[in-house]
């Protein structure tokens, strides 16, 4: 195991009818005024976004509000919440939503104090301030209410780019599982594959002796292939819903990851997705990780027999573990299927001779992650995608 710091200060408030605290949480953190940023209206709908403002207001915290937070979050609505936020005396942002809302509130709140661009924090430079953001939680998936990540794209271009600090680490989330149980299926599969690859982005490590995160990654897994198939057939099922959503925040707080050296190749290379067809992220996992899985295997063959054996119960084949490795990735992509996720270009609505395009825009090469890719390796494992099948 390597050596490492843990910081995870988030404040995390677990239950039903958990947002109606929310104001009394802001107000613990030191909030003045609010701004309140969702998205395309499902908060709005279901009377969520109402509950956020009444809590505010018993806590006598005034507030503003801007939706319209577009999935896969863009930097114009970004730059327009700087604005606001500016013109409004803005001293804490709350973010109601899924990852979308949060890391678009994550780039106000870097972007607020900050005299220059804010995409400057997407092209590598660190934040040295940002207000405090916190979240009201209504998808379990991209594990931003318990990361300091952010992932906006730039609309000239159609740029998608991840900034990381622990200052826009929220403050406290609210995790009400009832709230997810609105989700269409499609919406809680893309959510489920997100929280598996998180988990498979950190498994698939060169570094030995780490039994306790291996564990860990295994039960998170474990967990999303038992209780995934539970809210597909029963979306109010709470219990389930309890259980993935607080998997999909230990899925990416880093707990299951630290003292180990991660990947994060296929992420990046499922952005170039996202970013072109506008498609859900968990939807380009879904496509893109079995792929990646499948090109890299032989980098070590008995980590994927590992996990096959450990999460999908295939049997141990101790003279060709070869076959047990492939066995595991073929009952992930079975399972992805399973749940209703596309497994392939056409599915997804990608097409292949974008494939150089979208090499070009990763423009890989930095020789990072679990096995090192440059960009024939990435067009190899677009060209696994693009036919892949169970
Ligand atoms: O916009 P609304 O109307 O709210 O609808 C959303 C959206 O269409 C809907 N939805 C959310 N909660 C709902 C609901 N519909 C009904 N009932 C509910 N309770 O679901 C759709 C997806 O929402 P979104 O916020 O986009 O989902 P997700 O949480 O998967 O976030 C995806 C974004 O997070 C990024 C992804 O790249 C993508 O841009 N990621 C962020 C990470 C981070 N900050 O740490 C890490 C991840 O790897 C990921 O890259
Ligand atoms: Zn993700």
């Amino acid at each position: 195991m390597e050596n490492f710091n843990f910081y995870s200060p988030t404040e995390f408030v677990f239950g039903r009818d958990r947002e109606n605290e929310c104001g009394a949480y802001v107000k613990k953190y030191g909030g003045k005024k609010v701004l309140i940023h969702y998205g395309g209206g499902s908060a709005v709908k279901s009377g969520l976004i109402d509950r956020v403002k009444k809590s505010l207001n018993d806590a006598g915290v005034p507030f503003v509000e801007l939706g319209g937070v577009h999935p896969n979050p863009i930097d114009t609505k970004v730059y327009e919440g700087i604005e606001l936020c500016r013109k409004e005396n803005v001293d804490f942002i709350v973010a109601v939503g899924g990852g979308s809302s949060i890391d678009s509130a994550k780039a106000i709140a870097m972007g607020v104090p900050y005299e220059g661009d804010f995409w400057d924090f997407y092209s590598g430079k660190a934040p040295a301030a940002a207000l405090p953001v916190a979240t009201v939680l209504t998808i379990a998936a991209a594990g931003s209410e318990g990361s300091g990540d952010s992932v906006i794209t730039k609309v000239d271009g159609m740029l998608k780019r991840g900034a990381g600090s622990d200052l826009i680490r929220p403050r406290f989330s609210i995790l009400n599982p009832a709230l997810t149980c609105t989700l269409p299926a499609y919406q809680t599969a893309c959510g489920v594959t997100d929280i598996m690859a998180h988990v498979f982005e950190r498994y698939f490590t060169n570094t030995t002796e780490v039994e306790i995160t291996d564990r860990l990654c295994e039960a998170v897994l474990c967990t999303m292939v038992k209780e995934a198939p539970r809210v597909i057939a029963d979306p109010n099922n709470y219990e389930a819903r309890a259980n993935i959503m607080w998997a999909g925040m230990v899925a990416h707080n880093n707990v299951c990851g630290v003292g180990r050296g991660q990947d994060w190749n296929s992420h990046a290379i499922e952005h170039e997705l996202s970013a072109m067809y506008d498609c859900a992220h968990g939807a380009g996992l879904a496509v893109i990780m079995p792929s990646w899985m499948e090109y890299v295997m032989n980098h070590n063959v008995m980590r994927f027999a590992q996990m096959a054996t450990r999460v999908f119960g295939c049997a141990m084949n101790f003279e060709n573990p070869a076959e047990t490795a492939k066995a595991g990735i073929k009952a992930f992509r079975a399972f992805l299927k399973s749940i209703g996720m596309p497994i392939n270009f056409a599915e997804l609505g990608a097409k292949v001779e974008d494939i150089p395009e979208m090499v070009r825009k990763l423009n890989p090469g930095n020789g990072w992650g679990f096995q090192p890719l440059k960009a024939a390796d990435v067009t190899e494992i677009y060209n696994i995608a693009a036919k892949a099948s169970v």
